[in-house]
């Protein structure tokens, strides 16, 4: 451990993580980092309310458990939108979570027009209808839900090519919807969005502000763990399906992960040794 660094872990149903991830490492605080990714659940977004209240809480209390970090991150806006509260009730260590970049948004836009790209659930939650109440009731927000672009961002970390179909209906969705033409920033409000923001600019019929949260997120655990300056120190990763994992690590390697492991469901979310971690 850095001396004086604080231990994270940073949590999302799959890659989408990583976009949080990298802002947290990219603060220039003193950060050990870890990362866990509920990917035999994927994707969140088009699981119900309930079973996020349920299984989120449990996993990470395990993880908490085993890995003892001083603060999470849910560093997925679909989780974060419906089961902070109980995770917040099971968890002894502060809990940060993504908020929507709605009000940063609203703050650019000069055209009135703002476009908010999520996943289905996040889209339609009440928590996203009070953040707009709340910072963009003047505004117009066109919403737009995809769980085909959180398929594409995994795809595209494993190195393959985002499938183009999922970023054309994504940008005719937000774009071609009344008052689209007057579109001038798009909240991204899933963490899986930013990691395919150089496709989305280019799909775009022109240029526009994307909006993330991933450095909103590292302020705020710098603020919440008082972090020391220095550099952050990459630690473990581990997943609950190793099969979806292995096509995966090559975007944790080239990130400074080495050690990974699965988190075995049943009973009850063992960390056993992840079998074949040299294969990416
Ligand atoms: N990355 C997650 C988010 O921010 C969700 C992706 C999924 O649907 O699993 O919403």
């Amino acid at each position: 451990m850095v001396n004086g660094a604080k231990r994270v872990l940073v949590f999302d149903s799959g890659v989408g993580g990583l976009s949080v991830f990298d802002a947290i490492a990219a603060s220039g605080h003193a950060f050990d980092l870890d990362y866990a990714a509920d990917n035999a659940w994927l994707p969140y977004g088009l699981k119900t309310d309930e079973q996020l209240r349920v299984r989120v809480p449990a996993l990470l209390s395990r993880l908490v458990e085993h890995w003892a970090p001083d603060a999470v991150v849910v560093a997925c806006n679909t989780a974060s939108t419906i089961a902070l509260e109980p995770v917040r009730a099971a968890l002894s260590v502060p809990v940060v979570g993504v908020v929507p970049p709605i009000k940063p948004a609203a703050a650019q836009t000069r055209t009135g027009v703002i476009g908010l790209l999520a996943t289905p659930a996040t889209v339609q939650r009440a928590y996203t209808d009070d953040l707009i109440a709340q910072f963009a009731s003047d505004k117009r927000v066109i919403r737009f839900g995809s769980a085909a672009l959180v398929e594409a961002a995994e795809r595209k970390l494993q190195g393959e090519k985002a499938q183009q179909s999922a970023i054309t209906e994504a940008i005719d969705g937000l774009f071609s919807a009344p008052g689209g033409d007057q579109l001038d920033v798009v909240a991204l409000a899933c963490t899986h969005f930013p990691l395919l923001a150089a496709e989305l600019a280019a799909a775009a019929p022109r240029p526009c502000l994307w909006m993330d949260s991933g450095e909103a997120i590292a302020r705020r655990l710098v603020h919440v763990l008082i972090a020391q300056e220095g550099p952050s120190r990459v630690q473990r990763a581990a997943f609950t399906s190793a099969d979806s994992a292995r096509a995966s690590l090559r975007a944790f390697k080239a990130r400074g992960f080495s050690d990974f492991s699965h988190i075995v469901e049943a009973p009850n979310f063992q960390i056993a040794p992840f079998d074949d971690a040299s294969s990416a």
